[in-house]
């Protein structure tokens, strides 16, 4: 793929990885949106075909209206709900994202938390490093191998999540909009059923208005006190009012969290509690993944100002 460095006029308005932009650097002509003045952006915007951001972006169409010539959002993450891709696609601008490569690492990350949350790995670090153990033995656990699982959204993650946990000898059931076909695992058709049923429920869903607060006092009351809850897909997904107040209550026995309504920003609420796990929206960030998915972003990238079709485009 060829195209001329002048023309490729690329903002990046997000952090990207330092290899991505440096490659971008050399190959496009690139504007970092975040290091530039009020009259330098204007600049950069009337420009732009290309804008790079990541799966935590949210760019609106006013901001999507700064870059009149803008042919392209490159998303560097799987997640587009922080785009209005309509607003894109509306004025003709494409958007290209990175799925497929990082499936196997969220859904690792998801085992991890099911793991972390049951088992209470975290407190027991802190048991230790608190001089607790010579007091006496750490508290009994939740039992994972053999436990019922519940993965709400049984796409790529979803269905890798489930492969791992099959290892464990869990009973898997899932809801989707329907069942699809030739999986192995059991479809329930809704959310509450689901819940009501399993012990672990693991949250995969896509983000957006769609799936916003999905998971609120009802579905945790459904989850019940022996249940454990796993986010790994968005953080508004899950009502973290009613999250909260459900830990508080004993509605649910503990809550494993990668994603949060408003990061980088975690309540205080969850900090410090023997149930809850939480990490900083990392389940995708191994060097590997990281790397390959700065490529895809490159290659989306590169592929459009070729005139080439787009390695992953976002459809309407
Ligand atoms: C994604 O790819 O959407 C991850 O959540 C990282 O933003």
């Amino acid at each position: 793929m060829t195209f001329d460095k002048t023309e490729a006029k690329v903002v990046k308005a997000a952090f990207l990885p330092p290899a991505l932009a440096k490659r971008l650097d050399e190959t496009c002509t690139l504007a970092d949106w975040d290091l530039l003045n009020e009259t330098e952006r204007k600049a950069a915007a009337e420009d732009a075909r290309v804008l790079a951001v990541n799966g935590e972006s949210i760019v609106t169409a006013e901001f999507i209206a700064q870059f009149p010539k803008l042919e392209l959002i490159a998303d560097f993450g799987v997640g587009y709900d922080g785009i209005d891709v309509a607003a894109a696609h509306a004025r003709g601008i494409a958007v290209s994202n990175t799925p497929g490569v990082l499936t196997d690492d969220v859904a690792d990350m998801a085992m991890g938390l099911l793991l972390a949350t049951s088992r209470q790995i975290v407190e027991a670090q802190r048991f230790i490093e608190r001089g607790d153990w010579a007091k006496g033995g750490f508290t009994w656990t939740k039992k994972v191998s053999g436990g019922k699982l519940g993965i709400a959204g049984m796409g790529r993650i979803g269905q890798a999540i489930a492969r791992r946990a099959a290892g464990f000898e869990m009973e898997i059931s899932y809801t989707d909009r329907q069942a699809i076909p030739g999986l192995p695992y059991t479809f329930v058709g809704d959310l509450a059923t689901l819940a009501a049923e399993v012990d672990f429920l693991i949250m995969c869903v896509n983000g957006g208005e769609k799936t916003r607060a999905l998971v609120d006092a009802e579905i945790l009351k459904a989850l019940g006190p022996e249940g454990i809850l796993i986010n790994i897909a968005r953080g508004t997904v899950i009502d973290e009012t009613a999250l909260i107040a459900a830990l508080d209550a004993g509605i649910i026995a503990g809550a494993g969290l990668d994603v949060f309504e408003c990061e980088p920003d975690v309540p205080s609420a969850l900090h410090g509690r023997p149930n809850v796990v939480v990490t900083p929206h990392m389940a995708s960030a191994t060097h590997a993944t990281r790397k390959a998915m700065g490529d895809l972003v490159f290659e989306n990238i590169a592929a459009h100002f070729s005139g080439q079709p787009l390695k992953n485009p976002v459809n309407p």
